[in-house]
């Protein structure tokens, strides 16, 4: 059974309709197609459109299709454009002409608009569990490492030491912006578009507040012509996995550059790397390398529904039937990539001896050093030139600041006494870093909280 047809005169052309449907990937909103039915059919029979007996048959006609539909007892007929087709029609073949009523003062374009807010709104939950999930990872991999001295970089040198915790404390604030993100997007969207019809009501009188309550908005939208036609949210959606996909594959790209023979800061587990087919002695990255793969396709679908959306005159066009297979998509990639990646990083071992032995070369102590004999009354610009030669000195010598000799030091600057070692070792260059959100204040922190507990 076809929803519409009556003024036509021929049937669709096969390849029209193969290319108009969406059943094939809307089918994952039945669940939520079926919430918004039950709500919708329950606000009709109190304000008195369908009667009780009726919103009773209509309701336990869609409980069994959802029953059947969960436990997989039911296939998805491919004979229907779509999943709100399909249940409707459906429907009517099992409790007959009562199931007719069930579109009252709705249409397809406030359901779909509906079943799509659903879906976002029950998958914020599972995207905020993952990230949260990382960040106890992140925080777990932190308290391990608060003492591990590496390199911090700048232009991809060795800058400043650091810890290894403070690195990983980067990416721990990357992802609580995040949550943050995913939180407000929720906020904004939890208005109920059901009941703006195609695009301007109905003369109906629906409630339209009370279908929201039923299904757990905190109102009903404003204007029926916005409410068919807004896709805000899944751009804001899109936008925050765009986000956090950039975060994880930046996060990736370190870890592969760690794991790399050239550094060998890190070692995946090898439950985490694959082999190569032809090299026997690899161990490749590729779980880091697909999610910072992945990031193209998240971005992609962002930019693919603003492309879509971009000068859509008002208000439902079949253009924003193509807003499903990005952002389901999209969604299963996020997910996926974070579990992934939660997996790697809880397992991931960290070499602290090569980290720290990066730190001591490179000269990422140098700016302490010039600290030094600022902290003596020579002015900072002079210092860094003082420091400058120092590290000529020790480049000829193939030696670091930690290791040349007293004399070497004074030849250059009379200021420097036997105290310098000390003042540049990376033990006090890291803890002396107490300014909010520098390494020495993390170890500060820690050390306070575990006093604390
Ligand atoms: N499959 C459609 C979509 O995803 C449902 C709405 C169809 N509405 C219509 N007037 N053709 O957007």
């Amino acid at each position: 059974m076809k929803l519409w047809g009556g003024r036509f005169t021929k049937k669709t052309d096969d390849l029209a309709f193969a290319f108009n449907e969406s059943l094939s990937f809307d089918r994952r909103l039945f669940r939520q197609d079926i919430t918004g039915s039950l709500a919708h059919v329950e606000m009709l029979a109190k304000q008195g459109i369908l009667t009780e007996e009726e919103k009773e048959q209509i309701q336990a006609g869609l409980q069994g299709i959802l029953n059947d539909l969960t436990a997989g007892k039911l296939d998805f007929d491919p004979q229907y454009e779509d999943i709100h087709s399909f249940v409707e029609a459906l429907l009517i073949e099992r409790i007959g002409d009562v199931g007719k009523k069930l579109h009252t003062g709705r249409s397809r374009n406030d359901q779909v608009a509906l079943d799509m807010r659903l879906y976002v709104r029950d998958e914020i939950p599972v995207l905020t569990g993952l990230v949260k999930d990382l960040r106890a990872t992140l925080k777990r991999r932190m308290e391990e490492n608060l003492e591990t001295y590496m390199p911090g970089f700048t232009h991809m040198q060795k800058a400043q030491p650091t810890t290894l915790a403070h690195h990983l404390g980067a990416y721990h604030e990357m992802f609580g912006r995040d949550l943050s993100r995913l939180h407000d997007l929720r906020e904004r969207m939890n208005e109920c578009p059901l009941g703006a019809g195609a695009l301007a009501g109905t003369t109906y009188p629906l409630d339209r507040e009370y279908t929201a309550g039923l299904l757990g908005f905190r109102c009903a939208t404003a204007n029926s012509m916005d409410s068919v036609s807004d896709r805000d949210y899944l751009i804001e959606l899109l936008s925050a996995l765009s986000l956090i996909m950039m975060h994880l594959s930046r996060f990736c790209e370190e870890i592969i550059c760690w794991n790399s023979n050239e550094y060998q800061f890190v070692e995946i587990d090898d439950g985490y790397s694959t082999g190569s087919s032809i090299m026997p002695q690899k161990k490749n990255p590729d779980i880091a390398e697909l999610v910072r793969g992945k990031t193209g396709r998240v971005y992609g679908a962002l930019m693919g529904l603003l492309t879509t959306m971009k000068s859509l005159p008002l208000a439902y066009n079949k253009d924003m039937q193509e807003d499903k297979e990005g952002a389901f998509d999209a969604i299963d990639t996020v997910e996926s990539c974070l579990s992934l990646f939660n997996g790697m990083l809880a397992t991931l071992r960290f070499n602290k001896p090569a980290m720290e032995r990066s730190a001591r070369g490179g000269f990422t102590n140098a700016t302490d050093a010039a600290d030094y004999l600022v902290n003596h009354g020579v002015p900072f610009r002079d210092a860094h030139g003082i420091i400058g030669q120092l590290v000529l000195v020790c480049l000829e010598k193939g030696v670091s600041l930690d290791e040349l000799p007293l004399e070497d030091y004074q030849a250059i600057c009379p200021v420097f006494q036997q105290d310098i070692y000390e003042a540049i070792s990376l033990k006090t260059c890291v803890e002396k870093r107490m300014t909010k959100g520098a390494p020495g204040a993390l170890i500060a922190e820690a050390k306070a909280e575990k006093q604390v507990q």
